[in-house]
C-alpha cells in the first residue's frame, strides 16, 4: 500500500463524519442537480450489472455513506458495504446495512462476488496501487462477473498528482492525495489481466470528461 493511499485513509480516519456533512451541504446546494446526478448514476448501475442475477453476491469497495450500496440492495443483489474510517463504517449501518471494515489494498477478500463496484475511489490511488487493486478484483469476481469503477482524467489536470485540502465546501483541514489517470495507462493495467473492457466512457465537468469510467468483465 502506498504512503499516499495510507496518509489519505488517515485523513478520513479524523474527517470522515465532516466529509459527509459537507457532502449532504454540498448537495443542498442545488437539490435539483444532485437528484439528477444520482438517477444517472443508479441508472448506469442497474445497466451495467444487468447480466448479473438477482440474488447475486455485491461488493461496494469505499462505500462512505453506503448510499450506493442501499441502492445496489434495492436492485436485489445481496451486497456487502465496506469502507475504512470507523465513522463511514457508522454512517454504512445508520444506512441499514452491515458493513466490513476492508482496505482493498491491503487486506484479502475473503469471499467470491458477481459484481464489484468501486466509484470515486482510485482517486486516491497511485498507479501502483491501481494496479494492485485491478488484478485483486479480477481475482476476488466469478466468471462473467463485473468490475465497475472510475478515475479522474489526467487529460483535464495540468498535474498528475496532488495532495489537495479543498479550499471551498470540502476544506477538512487535511489533505489528500488526488491521483490524475491517464486513459493509456488504465487500458495497459487492465491488459495485464483477464478483463475485457465492455464499456468506457467520460464524464463529467465542464467537458463532459473529468471521469474515466470502466466496466469490466471477468
Ligand atoms: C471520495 S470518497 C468516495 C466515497 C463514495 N464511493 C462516493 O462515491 O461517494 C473516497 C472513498 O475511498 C475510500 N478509500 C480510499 N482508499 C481506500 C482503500 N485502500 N480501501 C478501501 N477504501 C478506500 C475512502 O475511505 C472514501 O470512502
Amino acid at each position: 500500500m502506498s504512503l499516499e493511499n495510507k496518509k489519505t485513509l488517515e485523513a478520513y480516519q479524523k474527517t470522515a463524519s465532516q466529509y459527509l456533512l459537507n457532502s449532504v451541504e454540498h448537495n443542498e446546494l442545488d437539490m435539483a442537480k444532485a437528484e439528477r446526478k444520482k438517477a444517472k448514476l443508479e441508472d448506469f448501475i442497474k445497466r451495467s450489472f444487468s447480466t448479473i442475477p438477482a440474488g447475486s453476491k455485491v461488493l461496494e469497495i469505499g462505500s462512505a455513506d453506503g448510499e450506493n450500496a442501499k441502492y445496489l440492495e434495492s436492485l436485489g443483489y445481496k451486497v456487502t458495504a465496506s469502507d475504512v474510517a470507523d465513522d463511514f463504517i457508522e454512517a454504512i449501518k445508520a444506512n441499514g446495512l452491515e458493513p466490513i471494515k476492508f482496505n482493498v489494498i491491503e487486506d484479502k477478500f475473503l469471499e467470491k462476488y458477481f459484481g464489484i463496484f468501486c466509484w470515486r475511489v482510485f482517486v486516491h490511488f497511485t498507479k501502483e496501487d491501481a494496479l494492485t487493486v485491478i488484478r485483486k478484483t479480477y481475482d476476488a469476481l466469478e466468471k462473467d462477473g463485473i468490475f465497475i469503477f472510475n478515475a479522474i482524467n489526467r487529460e483535464t489536470r495540468s498535474v498528475d498528482e496532488e495532495w489537495v485540502d479543498f479550499p471551498g465546501e470540502y476544506h477538512m483541514g487535511i489533505d489528500r492525495y488526488y491521483n490524475y489517470f491517464n486513459q493509456a495507462d488504465l487500458d495497459a493495467m487492465i491488459a495485464q489481466t483477464g478483463y475485457e473492457i465492455v464499456d468506457f466512457h467520460k464524464e463529467g465537468g465542464d467537458e463532459n470528461n473529468k471521469w474515466l469510467v470502466y466496466v469490466l468483465k471477468k
